[in-house]
């Protein structure tokens, strides 16, 4: 996720540092709070970089990127492809996040009355969009680095382009927004290893499919060829579990993780962790499951899951 540090101040090194410590992927966001070389010191096994389509230069920044995250050993580079366009977030101009931060009376008064929340802001700083600030104009303040960047990032990556990043990363690499079997396809015939089922934690249009929904098609077409993972929508352990029994073989978890640390600060993300943790072990306990690979054996319901066009032909044909 970008912007962690806006929720807790230091919050993307937080999350990297329990990640490491619980031995769990940790994604650090273009659009995030620390360098590639803080998160990678911070998250040395597990650390993973995500790109949004940095098209300006023929993609100088994303290959820089990917050439700095290669040099401190990141394990996966994740590009990002469901976020063609900005799209308009009402929840987010309601709370005044699209503007200037100008603290208000209300605000003054809140920070006043969380003190740990203050004291992690000053051992932090002002968040800042750490990940890309390098590239723009030394001592550009927050406003400067997101102009900088809305100018040179947008637009829909074409297969061509996913290719170009496929031959520049040396290590595993995984495309996160797919929604549908072909671009899973699609994906994995170009070298990708993992398909990341998304629809962007429902946030860059709600009439998109609960990723949940399309992971049975998506697991059979391409399941024994890429790594699958899924995420929007994962809540618990028990969404881990459903999530594996329908064909995921990871989940992943966003907006808990910033409830998380907006709840508990330092101590959050680590809370968070053993709780997945714990609730995971606890229903694959109650389905009677010994691991990960016997919930994935699991006679399962879901009525929701969409049968594509494709696979519909196929059947009727047998
Ligand atoms: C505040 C916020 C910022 C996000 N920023 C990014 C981002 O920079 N790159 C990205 O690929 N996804 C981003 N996402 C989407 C998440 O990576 C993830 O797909 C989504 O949050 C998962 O759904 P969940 O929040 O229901 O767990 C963001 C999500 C949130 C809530």
């Amino acid at each position: 996720m970008g912007g962690p540090s806006l929720v807790w101040p230091g919050a993307d090194l937080l999350l990297a540092k329990a990640a490491q410590r619980a031995r769990v992927p940790y994604t650090l966001s273009v659009a995030g709070g620390a360098t590639v070389e803080q998160a990678a010191k911070a998250a040395p096994d597990v650390f993973w970089l995500q790109l949004y389509r940095f098209w300006h230069d023929d993609h100088k920044i994303g290959f820089d990127l990917v050439r700095r995250a290669q040099a401190v050993e990141a394990k996966v580079l994740v590009l990002t492809l469901d976020v063609p366009v900005r799209t308009t977030r009402s929840r987010e101009t309601y709370a005044g996040l699209a503007h200037e931060f100008r603290p208000n009376a209300r605000m003054i008064y809140e920070m006043m009355a969380r003190p740990k929340w203050l004291l992690a802001l000053l051992r932090n700083g002002y968040p800042r969009f750490a990940t890309i600030s390098d590239y723009a104009r030394p001592g550009a303040g927050t406003n400067e680095i997101i102009a900088f960047a809305r100018a040179r990032m947008g637009g829909a990556f074409s297969w061509e382009e996913v290719k170009r990043y496929r031959d520049a990363w040396k290590g595993p690499m995984a495309v996160k927004g797919i929604l549908h079997p072909q671009d899973a396809e699609k994906a994995v015939a170009l070298g990708i290893d993992g398909i990341w089922v998304s629809n962007h934690g429902g946030r860059q249009i709600e009439a998109l499919v609960p990723t949940i929904d399309v992971l049975p098609a998506i697991a059979a077409a391409v399941g024994k060829k890429a790594t699958i993972m899924l995420d929007s929508g994962v809540r618990s352990g028990q969404d881990v579990m459903r999530a594996v029994a329908l064909g995921a073989d990871m989940a992943f978890a966003g907006k808990s993780f910033l409830w998380a640390v907006a709840a508990l600060g330092d101590e959050g993300p680590g809370y968070l962790i053993d709780l997945y943790i714990d609730e995971l072990r606890a229903s694959l306990g109650q389905i009677g499951a010994q691991s990960i690979a016997e919930a994935r054996a699991a006679t399962i319901r879901h009525p929701g899951a969409i049968a594509f066009a494709a696979k519909t032909r196929t059947a009727r044909k047998r």
